[in-house]
């Protein structure tokens, strides 16, 4: 019987067998192991059929974590890609909304986060590290203030046509400052524009949908959750819509930090992936995971749902 679970269990994660599954929201996730899945502030990038969560740890030295799906309801940890460990300056780092994306040309999976000493934030760095194989131990580059600005929340997306772009909240958290990045995307180009100065946005994140880009942002209230906002624009470079309200006025209580998209063999779907922190104990925090619809080419829905069923071999999540 034992050996008959664990053969289901070995097929289902390698993808063989695959039937969808469901996620409960407001709970604790708990990874394959049955151990809690630590990974805050994240990241997730496709590669063969996975779907891989990169996202902050915090435990034991360990910086940043690293699960792997086939299905995005069962995850399995990989192991820990940067932590204390990985460098000299990480010593006395804190890392925060850790991303990942794949350089075609250089072969290289790329991470970009946000770097503070302990839990002073006045260092508002930002810093990149690289490895050749996205489940092993990452090497760590630099940190660094982007064209002298400073660098807090943060966000990285790789564009259709292999370009690469940081953003990330500047100037005490008043701007956002959009960043093209260097062909080998370990560093940045060029500051784009700054988006809404003065408006005071963080936990960005951005996609693609048919021929727009949309900016999804919280304000910036410390670990309370509050109304997010979205924007779109035919090029990533602007001009920007207005930014609107999205959801409730406190997102379901998250705060966002990515949205996946699901491109399967029926359809392209995307799905929210919130933190719900706990502003009293970092450690209790969990996630909620909601689907991203569209209404029509310009309007994305978000309703709260306490279950999300999803079929990423289809692409359909409902
Ligand atoms: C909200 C940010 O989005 C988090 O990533 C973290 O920096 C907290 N603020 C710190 O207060």
């Amino acid at each position: 019987m034992k050996h008959i679970l664990v053969a289901v269990v070995l097929l289902i994660q390698t993808g063989i067998l695959q039937a969808g599954g469901t996620i409960k929201n407001g709970g604790v996730f708990y990874d394959t192991r049955g151990e809690v899945i630590n990974a805050h502030g994240a990241g997730f990038i496709k590669v063969g059929n996975y779907y891989y969560w990169i996202g902050e740890n915090r435990k034991n030295g360990v910086f940043v974590s690293c699960y792997r799906s086939t299905d995005l309801v069962n995850w399995e940890f990989r192991g820990d890609l940067l932590t204390r460990e990985s460098h000299p300056e990480l010593q006395n780092a804190n890392i925060e909304r850790p991303k990942v994306v794949y350089n075609d040309k250089t072969g290289k999976f790329v991470m970009w986060m946000h770097f503070e000493f302990r839990r002073d934030y006045s260092a508002a760095r930002a810093a990149v590290a690289w490895s050749d194989d996205i489940e092993k131990p990452f090497t760590y580059v630099k940190s660094f203030r982007p064209f002298e600005n400073m660098s807090r929340d943060c966000t990285l997306f790789k564009d259709t046509d292999g370009k690469a772009y940081f953003l990330s909240a500047a100037r005490e958290n008043y701007d956002l400052a959009l960043y093209e990045l260097t062909d080998d995307y370990l560093d940045t180009r060029e500051h784009i524009t700054t988006l809404w100065p003065g408006g005071h946005r963080e936990a960005p994140t951005l996609l693609k949908h048919g021929k727009y880009y949309f900016l999804f942002t919280s304000g910036c209230t410390g670990w309370n959750p509050n109304q997010m906002k979205y924007a779109y624009a035919e090029s990533i470079r602007g001009p920007w819509s207005e930014l609107k309200n999205i959801g409730d006025e406190t997102t379901f209580r998250t705060q966002p930090t990515y949205i996946v998209t699901v491109q399967g063999s029926e359809k392209t779907s995307y799905l929210y992936l919130g933190d719900r922190w706990d502003p009293k104990n970092y450690f209790n925090s969990t996630y909620i995971f909601l689907p991203l619809k569209f209404s029509d080419a310009v309007t994305p829905v978000f309703e709260w749902q306490e279950e999300v069923t999803i079929d990423a071999k289809k692409g359909i999540i409902h």
